[in-house]
């Protein structure tokens, strides 16, 4: 299967050596092409270039682009696509004055959606999540992580990871499992932290493990939930594992998290509505990613990740949806962009930047996802017509995406 898109207005994030990552004032750079053509053959991206250097190939499929702008389907590299039911309830008594903290010590947040998960056939839940699932694809996302989490339990964790192994098997998307091993504490263990932590630490992890379906594991480091002790037994518990950590830190509280996801070489570590100096000098010189969730920031009304701070300092960030249904129910990275960019005060080039080979390299996948390079994946987004990217985050909310390529194929 080969196909030859044609008349490119502006084709980004253009690579011609495999970039995995940008940091600091780097973010602020956006290679592009104006006038431009992108050959593709199978699931590769062979060849692209100026439209006056067009010439010699025989494609079976050709896309007249005119006027429209071509640039790698967004990475979301924090989701929780899997979970049963909703929480609209919840999120009604938020209106009324109840705070994310109240609704859980009230029972429910997590344990609401553990309870609703546990309750729900292993069918039924792979039924919901992969509709969730080809929203977002429609929406521009090619490659997304999705995280348990929801089970609570070892047999309802291993419902999800299974869950999520059915999607990766049968979605075009690339997905990355990660095991969320410890997300919230079951009301039958709330006088006996010590004892879940052991579960989880015990049966949960090597099970999991078992599966082969994940090479992550992640922990909602936070007051109420697991301090830096658990967490630190966690991490240890998933590397006897080979299992690295993506964790949840600094969403309403510093509680060192970073500092200790940087001790376990994490992937990335997620949230940071809250940052301090020491934070940041924990991440200078490592290969951590810090990720940014402004869809959440947006829904719990929390503030939003100091994303200046970050890339100021000369650090990375990605920027991810959170897709989930107590703290942000969208996966649409076009708003995650804008949101990068009104609230985050960051550029679109950064946005872009951070949405895409950033993105990738908080799932640990941007050597194949994230730029326009020969030989990555052709995961590609087609946008409707318009005169330059900077529309994609400006018209927020509107969906700027015309047509998705993912592996190469050319979805309706
Ligand atoms: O990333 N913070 C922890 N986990 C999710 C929310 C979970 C929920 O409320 O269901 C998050 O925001
Ligand atoms: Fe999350």
């Amino acid at each position: 299967m080969s196909t030859l898109i044609i008349n490119i207005k502006q084709l980004l994030q253009v690579h011609d050596t495999n970039t995995t990552i940008l940091k600091g004032s780097d973010m602020k750079k956006l290679p592009i092409i104006e006038n431009a053509y992108l050959y593709i053959e199978n699931d590769t991206i062979i060849e692209y270039g100026e439209m006056k250097d067009c010439e010699g190939f025989n494609p079976e499929t050709t896309i007249n682009a005119k006027g429209k702008i071509v640039l790698p389907s967004w990475c979301d590299s924090h989701t929780h696509v899997v979970y049963a039911g909703n929480r609209t309830s919840e999120f009604v008594d938020r209106i009324n004055g109840l705070s994310y903290e109240d609704i859980a010590n009230k029972g429910g947040g997590i344990l609401n959606s553990a309870k609703k998960l546990q309750e729900t056939s292993e069918d039924e839940l792979y039924e919901q999540s992969i509709k969730r699932l080809n929203e977002l694809i429609k929406m521009g996302t090619g490659a997304v992580e999705i995280k348990t989490g929801y089970g609570l339990t070892v047999e309802a964790e291993l419902k999800m990871l299974r869950v999520i192994k059915r999607m990766k098997q049968e979605s075009l998307a690339k997905i990355i499992p990660t095991l969320l091993a410890a997300h919230a504490i079951p009301s039958e263990f709330k006088s006996k932290k010590q004892d879940y932590i052991k579960y989880i630490t015990e049966e949960l992890i090597p099970k999991a493990a078992e599966l082969n379906i994940t090479n992550y594991v992640d922990v909602f480091c936070e007051k109420g939930y697991f301090d830096i002790k658990d967490t630190e037994a966690i991490l240890k518990a998933g590397e006897a594992y080979n299992l690295r950590p993506k964790i949840h830190v600094n969403q309403f509280n510093i509680l060192g998290g970073i500092a200790l996801g940087v001790k376990y070489n994490a992937l990335s570590v997620d949230h940071i509505e809250e940052l301090n100096d020491a934070d940041v000098e924990a991440l200078k010189g490592t290969d951590t990613i810090p990720v940014a969730l402004p869809g959440c920031s947006y829904f719990l009304s929390i503030p939003y990740t100091p994303a200046r701070k970050l890339i100021d300092a000369g650090l990375p960030l990605a920027i991810a949806t959170d897709y989930n249904p107590g703290s942000s129910p969208s996966g649409n990275m076009n708003f995650v962009v804008s949101a990068a960019c009104v609230k985050l005060k960051m550029t679109p080039e950064e946005a872009i930047n951070a949405a895409t080979v950033n993105g990738a390299y908080a799932m640990g996948i941007s050597n194949m996802y994230g730029s326009i390079t020969r030989g990555k994946k052709a995961n590609l987004i087609i946008t409707k017509p318009m005169n330059h990217y900077s529309e994609i985050p400006y018209a927020f909310a509107h969906n700027p995406v015309e047509q998705v390529i993912i592996n190469g194929q050319i979805l309706d």
